[in-house]
């Protein structure tokens, strides 16, 4: 088996992980940082990190048009079932572990809000560790630096995707922290670039994370893959 995540842009992700096809946070159309449409995407399965727009713009449509199953945070997962009709459903909370057809999700904290577009309390943001047959991921979502990161890193996390844009996150600084405690083999940045308030250099960041750690940083560029 492979395992396969494709940056789609943001904190969008694409895994292709046997025969499963999972997304993360479907944001899509207005995603300055991906061309993908809803109607492109084929997944079996949608996580979703927190109700932040920039997280689930496109979530409700990508989960009609495939219904593939959505694990989501309680509050977010009964909006979407009595708002949006959906029933393909998954609701979790912190700590949690769900087995998957492709490996176990964990649902762990992050340090964020996550209120709803229409107003509605989403509960609390949410990070995913996942373990694939090749290897354990870990999807912060949109967090500050905390340091329970520490139990996180006890995983054993082989690749680690983390924000680094600032202002709504942590910022280059603080992600640089975290890729200390969490101590991954690998480290994808995201987050950032996708509008002004989050501009960052992230070749600058990779620089100071492999000179730093025993990490090695990857920039993928909107659209690049990485093999677990
Ligand atoms: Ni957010
Ligand atoms: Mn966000």
């Amino acid at each position: 088996m492979t395992t396969r995540v494709t940056f789609v842009g943001h904190a969008t992700f694409l895994i292709e992980s046997g025969e499963s096809r999972i997304l993360i946070d479907p944001f899509l159309v207005d995603n300055p940082a991906t061309e993908l449409t809803p109607a492109d995407v084929q997944v079996d399965t949608i996580l979703v990190t927190h109700g932040h727009g920039d997280h689930i713009a496109d979530l409700v449509e990508v989960a009609s048009n495939t219904n593939a199953l959505v694990v989501s945070m309680v509050e977010i997962s009964r909006w979407l079932g009595e708002k949006h009709g959906l029933t393909n459903l998954h609701e979790m909370n912190f700590g949690g572990t769900v087995q998957l057809p492709f490996g176990s999700v964990k649902m762990v904290p992050a340090v964020h809000t996550s209120g709803l577009p229409d107003g509605s309390y989403g509960g609390l943001p949410a990070g995913f560790v996942i373990r694939f047959p090749e290897g354990t991921v870990y999807f912060a979502g949109d967090t500050a630096l905390f340091l329970d990161m520490e139990l996180i890193a006890r995983a054993g996390i082989d690749l680690a995707f983390l924000p680094i844009g600032d202002n709504y996150t942590m910022g280059p600084d603080d992600a640089l922290e975290a890729v200390k405690i969490l101590n991954p083999k690998r480290v994808v940045p995201c987050h950032y670039n996708t509008w002004p308030p989050i501009e960052q250099d992230p070749a600058a960041w990779a620089e100071r994370v492999n000179e730093q750690t025993d990490t090695e940083c990857i920039v993928l560029g909107s659209g690049q893959t990485i093999e677990l």
